[in-house]
């Protein structure tokens, strides 16, 4: 007999004589002539309650049904005359396939996330965590589908590399030289030449660059992987690995950018509403009360626009006292975005046309810009609670300025000249930009901390599990 899943019998449409469920327990109550437990396996939200009569052989094998046991059950889908539910199941056959002892840590009462960070091992078995992951691997599949619909073609970018995309230098290295004692050159630096690869490799902090190369022949690419910054980020908001969309589009500029990403945005909380319904309002109810009203408010109103320039000015007039205080030319810090877009805008805002020294060699240079003024066709996107979820840029298609750009920020032309190639060969106006996917879950679920969006975080000093 094949197993029915807890969600397929809670949404059964008719009775059924004879069905099998497989989960764990995650409580039960034992009456004079029955118990009642309530079993969960992951497929929803929802428990199903199972009534096992005393006078049932089976009966015995109840005692050791302790919650965190895992069970089988064979029994009847039968109308619940209880309330809170419409259908319940009366067991002839249950057996504990295995049992739970006293210590399983997870009991009804609330556990804290931190406590619960503890037992990633345990914690998808909690109503939060199973409500995260699942909204997680829906929202996976939804980023694929918004692009295979627009006829994206998925490229698999490479996790070693040898170049620093961003320029920005927080990487991890990669290597199979004996750290303790690594080969010395003539000289006595290390010799990288008798590294695995040959040359010095790390892990990625970005598929792009080699998303151009696709895109510079696909013409409509995205990636979709893991990413790793060695950054000594101890926020909320920062993990060393996470997980990143990458869209990069042939023949577009940065006005077709912002378009794409909020079109893609919106179409990812769409997607959440519809299909996890019941997870979306157990955050709302447990985790954050504003959560449906915001989700909703942000669908039905464009995106605010505004350029860097505009925004430190809104930021220099808004009377706040800054930790960090801006003027043009600063890096906004996450105090100045979570004001532009909580408390200015109270929408979504993409902030664009940055400075060009604060950002990263590959942008396009805004013509017409006063030397000292200069911008890059930058954009962020920035939402309400979090910050920076989306980063992206028109890209220099033009050699000789993403040369200069590349001189600016004192990289070796010899370590991209793949790169520089595309600009020779056939180049094009092109733009992309990258989502954080787990930023992305935490605006849609309000969970607060990034650790509790992904299965497994890795934070500076934690890499357990
Ligand atoms: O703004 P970033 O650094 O942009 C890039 O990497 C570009 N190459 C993207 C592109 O144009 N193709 O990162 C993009 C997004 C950020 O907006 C943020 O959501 C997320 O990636 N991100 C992080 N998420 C979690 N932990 C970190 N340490 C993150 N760093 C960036
Ligand atoms: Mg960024």
């Amino acid at each position: 007999m094949s197993r029915t899943l807890v969600k397929d019998a809670l949404n059964a449409t008719a009775p059924a004589d004879a069905i099998l469920l497989q989960g764990w327990v995650r409580t039960r109550r034992d009456a004079k002539a029955f118990s009642f437990i309530e079993l969960n396996d992951g497929s929803c939200l929802k428990g199903l309650q199972i009534i096992v009569d005393a006078s049932l052989p089976d009966y015995v094998n109840v005692a050791k049904a302790s919650t965190g046991a895992s069970v089988e059950v064979h029994g009847k889908l039968v109308e619940s005359k209880g309330g809170g539910q419409k259908w319940e199941v009366v067991a002839e056959k249950f057996t504990v396939l295995g049992e739970a002892d006293a210590t399983y840590p997870l009991q009804k009462k609330g556990h804290t996330l931190e406590f619960l960070r503890e037992i990633a091992h345990l914690r998808p078995r909690s109503n939060l965590f199973g409500a995260v992951f699942r909204v997680r691997s829906r929202l996976a599949y939804a980023v694929h589908q918004f692009f295979q619909e627009k006829a994206f073609c998925y490229v698999h970018t490479p996790i070693i590399t040898a170049s620093d995309a961003e320029g920005a230098g927080d990487m991890f290295r990669v290597t199979t030289l004996d750290v303790g004692h690594p080969p010395q050159t003539e000289h006595g630096d290390v010799d990288n030449a008798k590294d695995f690869f040959g040359k010095k490799t790390f892990l990625t902090v970005s598929g792009q660059l080699e998303g151009e190369i696709f895109a510079t022949a696909l013409s409509n690419i995205y990636t979709f992987g893991p990413t790793f910054r060695a950054e000594n980020s101890h926020t909320s908001r920062h993990a060393a690995e996470f997980w990143m969309i990458e869209p990069e589009v042939a023949f577009c500029d940065l006005a077709g950018n912002m378009a794409l990403a909020e079109e893609f945005v919106k179409y990812l909380i769409r997607d959440a509403k519809q299909h996890c319904a019941a997870d979306l309002e157990f955050f709302s109810k447990f985790v954050d009360k504003e959560l449906l009203a915001r989700l909703d408010f942000v669908l039905e109103r464009p995106f605010q626009r505004c350029s860097y320039t505009e925004a430190v000015e809104i930021l220099n007039q808004s009377g706040k006292s800054w930790e960090h205080p801006v003027a043009w030319g600063d890096n906004l810090q996450s105090e100045h975005e979570r004001y532009l877009t909580e408390e200015h805008f109270k929408c979504p805002v993409t902030v664009y046309n940055y400075p060009r020294a604060i950002k990263a060699f590959y942008m396009r240079v805004n013509d017409g810009d006063r030397p000292d003024r200069q911008t890059v066709a930058a954009m962020d996107l920035l939402v309400p609670g979090i910050g920076e979820i989306i980063g992206g840029s028109q890209r220099e298609e033009r050699l000789e300025l993403l040369r200069a750009g590349m001189a600016l920020h004192h990289l070796d032309e010899k370590a991209y000249w793949w790169y520089l190639d595309l600009r020779r060969y056939g180049s094009v106006p092109h733009a992309g930009f990258g989502l954080g996917f787990e930023r992305m879950l935490m605006f849609v679920t309000g969970v607060a901390n990034i650790r509790d969006v992904i299965p497994f975080a890795r934070t500076p000093g934690t890499a357990d599990f």
